[in-house]
């Protein structure tokens, strides 16, 4: 028998939403984990100090007393010195979005250029910017031309704390090593499969999310980056429940929801590549030294004992490889 244990694993970028489907998700991510950061792209967006206490407050309603701190965040617009200055220690940070780029994101930002009086209060105030960043180019180039937008900011603003969300690229890896002030997500779906799991055989819309998923190389640059736990480098999930109604559709909502099974995945990956050793940094350690946060306390063993992963959780939402069984799972 093979195991691990992790001490107050953190998911870094998660999709809790609001009313019925956030009671019901919210308890997933507090099984396995000690905290998250909680994404603000509901309708209408988390863009006021008002919506920020409200939804913290639905937030903490749901997760019903669990050890799980959500660590809250504002949806990026022209904000004023005085609005930055009431909502910094409710949160923290702040999520931009290009307008369009992804679910619920029209009201995100039109022209980036015009923020920089936003970037630079936020540099001063010591506020993080975490983006979401594609283009609206060609699909499968978005991350790589935002790249340009990513070090435009870094050069300009060089005491801002940016963190790339959800990356997928090879490019947006070597980013890491070239500003100081440049960090990243990854999820686990990014460091397994690629555009070939979504599209290459019979459609599978439970693995379609933006950003899609890339080439083998792109898998292959972040994966190893996870395996070494780059010390830049942080689990967020990006686990976005669409009821599966919506996903299974002309028009599927993009998002992969993997909230409860994402450390049995990882553990089992880590495992395969000699490298569990390193896992414990990747799903916490990193996250706790670059936001400067401390989680609960807990302590989550898994071992290589094998676990089907359910048809669907909180009712209808449907897991990634939903019905796969795998090799490792949560003992306690
Ligand atoms: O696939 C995605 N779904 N990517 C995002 O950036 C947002 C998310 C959602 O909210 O459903
Ligand atoms: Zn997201």
């Amino acid at each position: 028998m093979n195991s691990v244990t992790l001490q107050s694993p953190l998911d870094m970028h998660i999709h809790f939403r609001q009313d019925e489907m956030l009671r019901r998700v919210a308890p997933l991510s507090a099984l396995h984990f000690a905290g998250g950061v909680i994404m603000p792209n509901l309708l209408p967006p988390v863009d006021t100090v008002e919506r920020l206490l409200w939804y913290t407050q639905e937030v903490r309603e749901a997760l019903n007393g669990a050890p799980f701190q959500p660590y809250m965040t504002m949806f990026f617009r022209d904000y004023t010195e005085r609005e930055l200055a009431e909502a910094k220690p409710h949160m923290l940070g702040i999520k931009l979005y290009p307008a369009g780029a992804t679910t619920n994101s029209d009201g995100g930002v039109q022209e980036i250029r015009s923020m920089h009086h936003v970037f630079a209060m936020m540099e001063e105030m010591q506020i993080p910017l975490l983006v979401h960043g594609e283009t609206h180019g060609f699909v499968m180039d978005r991350e790589r031309e935002f790249c340009e937008v990513y070090r435009h900011l870094a050069t300009t603003f060089p005491r801002l704390r940016i963190t790339m969300e959800h990356i997928t690229t090879q490019d947006a890896v070597a980013l890491l090593d070239e500003f100081e002030n440049l960090f990243a997500t990854v999820t686990p779906h990014h460091l397994i499969i690629t555009l070939d799991d979504v599209v290459g055989g019979m459609m599978n819309p439970h693995l379609f999310c933006k950003p899609i998923a890339k080439r083998p190389e792109d898998r292959d640059a972040l994966l190893d980056a996870a395996l070494k736990a780059h010390h830049k480098l942080m689990l967020g999930s990006d686990s976005a429940p669409h009821p599966r109604s919506k996903k299974e559709c002309p028009g599927c909502a993009a998002g992969v929801f993997t909230a409860p099974i994402q450390l049995p995945l990882l553990a089992e990956l880590f495992n395969k590549h000699g490298a569990l050793s390193n896992l414990q940094a990747f799903v916490s350690d990193n996250a706790r030294r670059i936001y400067n946060v401390t989680p609960p306390e807990r302590t989550i063993t898994l071992s290589n004992t094998a676990m089907t992963i359910p048809e669907s959780y909180a009712q209808d939402v449907v897991p990634m490889w939903a019905g796969r069984t795998i090799g490792w799972s949560v003992v306690s």
